[in-house]
């Protein structure tokens, strides 16, 4: 049984806490927070036992032996060489760091510690995507891919208003290319491989994060367009076009719904999941990368996850690098 610590008290961490217990070999078993009133009310809440606000102890108390990192992103990286040199399996929320550096960093002090990192790309682990794949082969030559997440975050209203919100701050690694652009690059590079070439443009907000952006990756090909924003909403799905059919997906984090159109006018629907489970809640399909960070701590070879991971990473330095402001 994998008792499990958290990092983090926000909604996410009650989601995946919720997630986590209809899973069976892992069990929340301390809830850390900086605050330790709020830890002790966060782990009441979610019906946790232990509460601490004191890392250092949590790591060497023998109670634990994973942890979940929901931190700002920024925070990630030391918090997770932390947890694998108590040795530890650290368990990290997206993106998993800020460069691939850093990410290839906590493979090697993984290694060193017989421990397991792996990054919480939900989206990665979903079989809506074994599905896509699976469909791959009827697109014929594939001449152009749009992924989007575009989705207007509550907490821009507090940036409008002149507060200081962490997923808008770039100090902590927020905006909006990590915190949604992640999901469609991560599932094009999962998909196609990495880009022979990358441009974007970049809408920056007063907190001086990205609120929006595009960008465009070239393939042998093809080119791929992503636009990510958590300043304005967009219900486009995201596409696949190929010389034979499109393949549509109607949302890059969770698909619920893929829908082939084929040149020849016939379209097939395939209902991976009722849509209305998205509605609220996308993030239910964290229950597969939980299901596969199990895998790996009981010894699966994480070499793909890595990989994946630091194709995804490199690639947002790539569009970060070449972005310009609009
Ligand atoms: N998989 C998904 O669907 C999904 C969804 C949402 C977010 N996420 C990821 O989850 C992570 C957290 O995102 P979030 O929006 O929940 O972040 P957040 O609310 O800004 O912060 C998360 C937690 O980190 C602690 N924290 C806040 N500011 C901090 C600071 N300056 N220094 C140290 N700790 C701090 C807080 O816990 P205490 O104050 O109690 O210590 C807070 O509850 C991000 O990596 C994000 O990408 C994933």
């Amino acid at each position: 049984m994998i008792r499990l610590a958290t990092i983090g008290t926000s909604a996410i961490v009650r989601t995946f806490l919720g997630v986590v217990r209809g899973v069976d070999g892992i069990v929340p078993a301390v809830a850390y927070s900086r605050d330790l009133d709020r830890a002790r009310a966060f782990a009441a809440d979610n019906g946790v036992a232990e509460a601490s606000a004191d890392l250092h102890a949590l790591l060497s108390s023998g109670e634990v032996d994973a942890v979940y990192i929901a931190s700002p992103n920024a925070l990630h990286h030391a918090q997770a060489l932390r947890v694998l040199r108590a040795g530890r399996h650290a368990f990290i929320e997206k993106p998993a760091t800020l460069t691939a550096g850093e990410f290839a960093e906590l493979v090697d002090e993984a290694a060193a510690h017989g421990a397991v990192v792996f990054e919480a790309m939900r989206s990665a682990y979903d079989p809506a995507f074994d599905e896509v794949r699976r469909l791959l082969p009827e697109l014929g030559v594939v001449r152009a891919v749009s992924f989007s997440y575009c989705q207007r975050s509550a907490r821009y209203d507090r940036v409008l208003a002149g507060e200081r919100v962490n997923i808008f701050d770039p100090a902590l690694g927020g905006g909006a290319l990590n915190d949604l652009g992640v999901y469609a690059i991560s599932a094009l590079v999962d998909l196609f491989g990495e880009p022979t070439d990358v441009s974007a443009s970049t809408i920056p907000i007063a907190s001086g994060a990205d609120g929006a952006g595009a960008a465009l990756l070239r393939y042998d090909g093809f080119v791929a367009e992503v636009s990510y924003s958590k300043i304005a909403a967009s219900a486009r799905p995201s596409e696949i076009q190929g010389e034979r059919a499109t393949l549509e997906i109607d949302h890059i984090a969770a698909p619920a719904r893929l829908t082939l159109r084929r040149a020849d006018g016939t379209a097939g629907v395939h209902e991976i999941r009722d849509a209305a489970a998205n509605t609220g809640a996308p993030e239910l399909n964290m229950e597969f990368e939980v299901r596969r960070f199990l895998d790996l701590v009981a010894g699966a070879d994480a070499a793909p996850d890595h990989a994946r991971t630091l194709a995804a990473l490199r690639t947002l330095e790539r569009v970060r690098a070449h972005s310009s402001p609009a």
